[in-house]
């Protein structure tokens, strides 16, 4: 007799425990399903040990959701010799039920960060493809070397994979030519700026009206209730640095003029205090403590980052919500493999993937999918779900 109980916290929201009773087996896999089968396209949440007594235990922390399709847990138990498996699922109680519909109003945004494109184009194609929204975010690190050529083969292949989607990116530090490669009295940005200018004026010419910082690399630009906004946060040489403007006051300009239901703020790099790596080390940005203060001055602001590589998959996650001020903060991986670093036990093979987002903002909810861009499974430890109008998560 196997058993499978959960003791979940909040309304939608997959943080709580999951216990296994199965004596005499040895692992459980745990999967969200509906009444007949596990969900196909969402992959597993856990690896449990079972231990000689036959219990297995396993804490969902990190405030992931519940997929509005889940209406089950499901766990298949194998024996200690393998020789063979049985499923179990229980009932997710109604009460912790996903029922939020995302309305109709939405707006979808895709999101790709660090794809450090080298020489191998087929997988910047096929990462572009896989994006399901009309607008996707570039979070930097396009490319590897910051080399024209780079940038030239990454044009290509936006226009090859997704022609009529309009495609806004924001410099990483691998984006501008390293100073040995260029001589230190060449500006490393001259590729990005180039590539940067050329996205922009078609996503003009597809009829969107940007502004901008005229110090730097920064753009905003507001589509319905939503406000979005670029920013440069490195420059010559490298260095985690907003350039000699004054783009962190145009910012702060910015967000006091500019109502909006939300402000999506793109970053190549995360702020310390929401960093995935959970380090406490230095930030990576020079102007951290001053953008973390004006963040926490506003409210609704999606605040999105890559450069750590980190995977969605490790317990601790990529994302955060700061009820007080209902901002959150999402880090997006990366394009190349993630980074699994930190994560005990067994996994599943495609956690080390490279991941993709999608992002749905209405007024009062947002939903985060992160998925395996190799698969196409969706990660169950990469799904987010904010309700504002219940005060929080889940
Ligand atoms: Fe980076």
């Amino acid at each position: 007799m196997i058993k499978l109980q959960t003791s979940l916290i909040w309304p939608g929201c997959a943080q709580g425990k999951y216990s296994v009773k199965a004596k005499g087996f040895i692992l459980a896999i745990l999967r969200w399903g509906n009444e007949n089968v596990p969900l196909t396209d969402w992959g597993p949440f856990a690896y449990v040990p079972i231990d000689p007594a036959g219990n297995g235990l396993f804490s969902f922390s990190g405030m992931r959701g519940i997929p509005r399709e889940a209406t089950q847990v499901w766990a298949r138990c194998y024996a200690a010799d393998f020789s063979f498996y049985k499923d179990v699922s229980v009932d997710i109680p109604e009460k912790f039920l996903n029922t939020t519909e995302i309305i109709a109003a939405s707006h979808r945004f895709s999101v790709l960060t660090d794809m450090h494109l080298a020489s191998k184009p087929w997988k910047i194609k096929h990462a572009l493809k896989a994006t399901e929204s009309d607008i996707v975010f570039l979070l930097g690190d396009s490319t590897n070397d910051g080399l024209t050529g780079q940038f030239a083969q990454f044009l290509e292949c936006i226009e090859d994979a997704v022609p009529e989607k309009t495609v806004l990116s924001v410099p990483g530090n691998h984006d501008i030519t390293h100073p040995r490669f260029m001589g230190k009295e060449i500006d490393g940005i001259v590729g990005y700026s180039v590539f940067h200018r050329i996205l922009l004026e078609k996503a003009t010419q597809m009829g969107r009206v940007f502004s901008y910082d005229p110090g730097s690399l920064a753009w905003a630009l507001q589509i319905d209730d939503l406000d979005l906004i670029g920013l440069q946060c490195v420059v010559s040489g490298r260095k985690f640095q907003f350039p000699e403007s004054n783009q962190i006051d145009w910012l702060e300009q910015h967000l006091s003029s500019t109502p909006a239901s939300w402000h999506i703020i793109l970053c190549h790099a995360p702020l310390l205090a929401h960093n995935p790596n959970r380090n406490i080390g230095a930030p990576y940005l020079d102007k951290n403590k001053r953008i973390q203060d004006i963040v926490d001055r506003y409210e609704r602001i999606i605040f999105l980052s890559g450069h750590t590589h980190v995977s969605p998959n490790v317990m601790s996650g990529n994302g955060e919500y700061d009820k007080e001020r209902q901002n959150i903060y999402l880090d997006c991986g990366s394009v190349v493999a993630t980074d699994t670093s930190g994560e005990h036990g067994l996994m599943s093979r495609d956690w080390k993937d490279g991941v993709k987002t999608e992002l749905i903002v209405s007024k009062d909810a947002v939903e985060i999918c992160m998925s395996s861009i190799d698969s196409g499974m969706k990660f169950p430890r990469g799904y987010y779900r904010f309700i504002l109008s219940t005060g929080g998560a889940g």
